[in-house]
């Protein structure tokens, strides 16, 4: 059973314990979609001031919606379009300040303002990205970066 806790530490204490929550949740599930589904509603429970949390997965050239938090989403994001589908063509995480000034920014819910997108990368392949939309603008930095792509790194370790 999950038991919520109280994340009272310094942001990267409380990164490191919701990468342990995360590996506790995954361990000995190889069930990639249900990994996932467990993995946006721990983020989701985590973070501070986001409106979408989730995954989208790579199908051919296009990226498929995955298990997430939040508003119904546009399904198909074709490789190389929005903040998505950069981060996918690039296998690069993309950190938005404001989306509104990012060209090609596809926008599924009205409010977000920020943004984050992580590529999955196995294999040198791109299997799908994490995607976190924030109702403010510069909701996120370089240590939401790096500890969101530990975070993946132990997601796609499970694959
Ligand atoms: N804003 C994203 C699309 C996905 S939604 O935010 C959930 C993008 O530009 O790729």
């Amino acid at each position: 059973m999950f038991h919520a806790i109280s994340y009272n530490g310094t942001r990267e204490e409380n990164y490191e314990l919701v990468i342990k929550q995360l590996q506790a949740l995954i361990d000995g599930e190889t069930n990639f979609i249900a990994n996932l589904a467990n993995a946006s509603a721990l983020l989701n429970q985590f973070l501070k001031n986001i409106n979408w949390v989730g995954f989208y997965l790579a199908e051919g050239e296009q990226l498929v919606l995955g298990p997430f938090q939040g508003l119904p989403a546009c399904v198909r994001i074709p490789f190389g379009k929005g903040v998505c589908g950069t981060a996918a063509k690039n296998q690069k995480t993309e950190l938005v300040p404001d989306v509104h000034l990012f060209p090609g920014h596809i926008a599924c819910d009205a409010a977000s303002q920020s943004e984050i997108v992580v590529p999955m990368i196995k294999n040198g392949n791109v299997i799908g990205v994490l995607d976190i939309d924030s109702p403010i603008k510069n909701r996120f930095d370089d240590i939401d970066q790096r500890y969101l792509e530990k975070f993946v790194e132990v997601l796609v370790a499970s694959v």
